[in-house]
């Protein structure tokens, strides 16, 4: 297997978390995969660029993140876009923030590391679903992957199983609880508390942020029912095509006669093709106890795809996570070959 020049842009949570992961399972991916690595060059707005061509002293790095000071060793005057264009990295892990108005700065890092010969692997939503097509054919030109299964479901592989295991199904329809924010607070809502309270345990624990709009309003799940489209899909949907409404106006009333309707609330995204029309939705549903997706609690996600042969499969497991997130970086490098 190729020795992987890594080079990150972005290192706040998941970056973080990619970087303990390589340390802790260094060795067991060496002896199981013959995964060799060097994390050449890290650009972060708080923290500066370092970059060194023979790899990175990454414990030092984490030592200077836990003290909360600026890159020591091997540091650069470069921002991202230098440190995309001079190093010698193979591949870029794009991990800056989300934009889904404009896709910037992460589209103009994933072109230019393309344009420079470099793999790409995000979790970012904004590429993906702003930009997925343009992307891919980009990196298809020059013989690169463009691979972001983080961006739905952090790293339960949803858009690895339907490219890889699923394979030869056609999948027709694809319907999802894809906001971990969202889905806990309409659990809690259950437990009892209204809709502000179950809001602010939530921001207590660090699942919704001071502004919770991207998810409450249902825009977190719009981006991520056009990636799922788009990737898994084959479309060419764009997020204004997507009907959206959030859970702001679900009240503990309407929740307390679901239960006694024998149903849950639930916001759901959900995509249907019927030969070459999309329908594509983001809405909270009442569905039915029996419903496969009825289950899902607390921050988890989960979705089912409706395919030509093998019927519904379904997929559960977490959205979001430092480590979670990581490991979707970490699984995409090792289908670079
Ligand atoms: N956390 C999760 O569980 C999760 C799950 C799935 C997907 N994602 C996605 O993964 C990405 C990273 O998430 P995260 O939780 O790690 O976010 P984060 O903790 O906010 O880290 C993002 C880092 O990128 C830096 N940054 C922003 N613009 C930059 C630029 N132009 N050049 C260099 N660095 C820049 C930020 O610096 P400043 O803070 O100084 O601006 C910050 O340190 C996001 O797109 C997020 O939506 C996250």
């Amino acid at each position: 297997m190729i020795k992987h020049k890594i080079a990150l842009i972005g290192f706040g949570t998941v970056g973080q978390g990619f970087i303990e992961i390589l340390l802790e399972k260094n060795f067991f991916l060496k002896n199981q995969y013959g995964f060799e690595f060097d994390v050449v060059g890290i650009s972060d707005i708080a923290y500066g660029t370092v970059y060194n061509p023979d790899g990175l002293d990454l414990s030092e790095i984490l030592e200077d993140i836990c003290i909360g000071r600026s890159f020591t060793q091997d540091s650069r005057s470069w921002q991202a876009l230098d440190l995309i264009k001079y190093s010698n990295a193979t591949v870029l892990c794009e991990m800056t923030y989300t934009n889904l108005k404009t896709g910037e700065p992460a589209i103009s890092h994933c072109k230019a590391a393309l344009n420079n010969g470099k793999h790409v692997v995000t979790c970012n939503k904004g590429p993906a679903a702003l930009a997925y097509s343009e992307l891919k054919t980009l990196a298809d030109s020059k013989g690169l992957r463009f691979l972001i299964e983080g961006t739905v479901m952090s790293g339960t592989p949803l858009l690895n199983m339907a490219d890889g295991p699923l394979s030869g199904c056609e999948i027709i329809a694809a319907q999802g609880i894809l906001n971990g924010t969202t889905n806990y607070i309409l659990t809690r809502m259950e437990a009892g508390l209204t809709y502000e309270n179950a809001l602010k345990e939530a921001q207590g624990l660090g699942y919704a942020e001071a502004d919770p709009s991207g998810d409450v309003e249902g825009y977190d799940t719009r981006g991520k029912v056009t990636i799922i489209a788009n990737v898994v899909m084959g479309t060419s949907l764009k997020l204004e095509e997507v009907a959206c409404n959030g859970i702001t106006g679900i009240t503990h009333n309407d929740i307390e006669q679901a239960s006694l309707e024998g149903c849950k609330w639930k916001l759901i995204g959900t995509i249907k093709k019927n030969g070459n029309t999309i329908i594509a939705s983001v809405s909270p549903e009442k569905i039915p106890l029996s419903h496969p997706l009825a289950g899902v609690m607390g921050a988890m996600n989960a979705v089912t795809f409706t395919t030509d042969l093998l019927g519904d499969v379904s997929i559960m497991g977490p959205g979001a996570g430092r480590k979670e997130t990581g490991f979707s970086i970490l699984n995409d490098i090792l289908r670079i070959k």
